[in-house]
């Protein structure tokens, strides 16, 4: 039986800092009710030069790093993201082509926001189960700030950009255990980004597309349905909360991860948090929280990982791991 496991990660966010005192500047908020209602104490921004791809290639070797892989190994290219550079092609397309890799491998994006990395990881799991690919990358890249409506002080002060990303590769022991996807898509006007090719929508172009949303409900919706979600993978894992060694949240708002450890019963002293420092980084989230909790030594070989998504779509999902 082949089964997939984490071999590596990395993360990378752009150099530029935004504090909510910088916001304080731009729209009328405050440091003290930021970090009150969500959390985040600052967040990163790419600068005027720098893409999503850009992101996705520093992450990117810093897992192939870890991994001891080369580029050349890589047999399958997976992007998360929902503010690719350029409508075509694909951000994993441009991603392979920084990484010089030229074996043909497939490359594609996944586009479930703020869930996307795991909805990617899913699917490069099953890649490899089925025995279509052995060493894949798998990222989860934004550039987020760029689809900000950055007069909207319920929005701009949420989010950031950043990217993660880890190498997944065949293995005779289990690493990945199960992964739960989903999505409802009637839920698009609680929060979207209504621009695009279609008719009647703005052009893809940054500073027309904005991303909105009616954050209290997104809040109810989230808090629920992430609960739901890793009690049920628990419960089908046969696994109980005490034998989790870390939960690695999407890093939305505080309150949410909380509200999620409390439904689960898991001490917050077991969850990852990373929103404080990089805000609500969507598809990137996951997998630079997974990454700075292993680089910084808290996680480690062997343990029990469970990570979980929610997002625009409305889209979730899970994935249990044996690191
Ligand atoms: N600074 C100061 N006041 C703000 C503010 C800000 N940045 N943003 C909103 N407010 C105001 C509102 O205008 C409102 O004022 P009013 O009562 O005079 O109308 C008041 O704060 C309360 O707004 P409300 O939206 O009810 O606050 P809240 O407690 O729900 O917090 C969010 C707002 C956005 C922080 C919260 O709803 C949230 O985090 N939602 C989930 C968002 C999310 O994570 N989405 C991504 C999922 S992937």
């Amino acid at each position: 039986m082949t089964y997939s496991r984490i071999t590596g990660t990395g993360g990378y966010l752009p150099e530029k800092i935004l504090t909510n005192h910088d916001l304080e500047k731009i729209v009328e908020t405050s440091d003290a009710w930021i970090r009150e209602r969500t959390g985040i104490g600052q967040r990163h921004v790419v600068g005027p030069e720098e893409t999503t791809c850009d992101l996705a290639e520093k992450a990117a070797r810093g897992a192939l790093e870890m991994s001891g892989r080369s580029a050349e190994e890589i047999d399958l290219i997976i992007v998360a993201t929902t503010t690719p550079d350029q409508v075509f092609p694909s951000t994993a397309c441009l991603l392979q082509q920084r990484l010089g890799i030229h074996n043909g491998c497939p490359a594609f994006d996944v586009q479930a926001v703020c869930t996307g990395f795991v909805y990617a990881l899913g699917v490069a799991d099953q890649f490899i189960r089925a025995g279509s690919a052995r060493r894949a990358l798998v990222v989860g890249a934004e550039s987020i700030s760029r689809i900000l409506d950055w007069t909207d002080r319920g929005t701009c002060v949420l989010f950031g950009d950043g990217a993660g990303a880890v190498v997944l590769e065949a293995s005779d022991t289990p690493g990945i255990l199960a992964t739960h996807l989903h999505a409802d898509g009637r839920y698009e006007s609680l929060l979207n980004v209504p621009a695009g090719v279609g008719k009647g929508y703005p052009a893809v172009m940054a500073g027309e597309a904005y991303l909105q949303m009616k954050g209290n409900e997104v809040f109810k919706w989230a808090v629920n349905t992430l609960g739901q979600i890793v009690q049920q993978t628990l419960e089908q894992a046969g696994v109980d909360q005490t034998q989790l060694d870390w939960l690695i949240p999407h890093q939305a708002n505080i309150r949410i991860i909380q509200g999620i450890a409390r439904k689960v019963k898991l001490p917050m002293e077991r969850v990852v948090v990373t929103v404080e420092q990089h805000g609500n980084t969507s598809a990137a989230s996951v997998p630079l929280a997974l990454d700075t909790a292993v680089r910084d030594g808290r996680i480690r070989p062997g343990q029990l990982l469970l990570l979980e998504a929610f997002g625009g779509g409305f889209t979730w999902g899970s994935a249990l791991v044996r690191f």
